[in-house]
């Protein structure tokens, strides 16, 4: 018999796994409205190339290292100069 402390942790895991974005979309979504709201389409405004250089000062200036980790940055910075969706 499978003890419960191993239901109950396997069970966390599963919410814990279905509350995290799963697409650089999703991650962008996601970190960069933890402070203001989603700005797409100021980002939008700056160049693709330039685009990662946003994330760069969002962690070093604002503070947001603290909620987007190094690699969740690349993922992010990828996103916005290779896919994001602008008018
Ligand atoms: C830890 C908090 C925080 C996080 C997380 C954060 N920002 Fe910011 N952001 C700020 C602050 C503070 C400012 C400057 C004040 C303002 O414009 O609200 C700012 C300003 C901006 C601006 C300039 C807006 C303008 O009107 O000129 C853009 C664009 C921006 N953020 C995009 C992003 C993106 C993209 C992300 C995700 C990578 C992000 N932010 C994540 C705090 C944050």
């Amino acid at each position: 018999m499978v003890p419960a402390i191993v239901l109950a942790l396997s069970g966390a895991a599963v919410l814990w796994w279905r509350g995290q974005p799963h697409t650089p979309e999703a991650l962008f979504r996601a970190r960069c409205s933890a402070c203001h709201e989603l700005r797409a389409e100021r980002v939008c405004g700056f160049a693709p190339a330039l685009r990662p250089a946003i994330v760069d000062t969002m962690r070093r200036l604002h503070g947001a290292a603290a909620v987007i980790d190094g690699a969740e940055a690349a993922i992010i910075k990828r996103y916005l100069s290779e896919e994001l969706p602008c008018p």
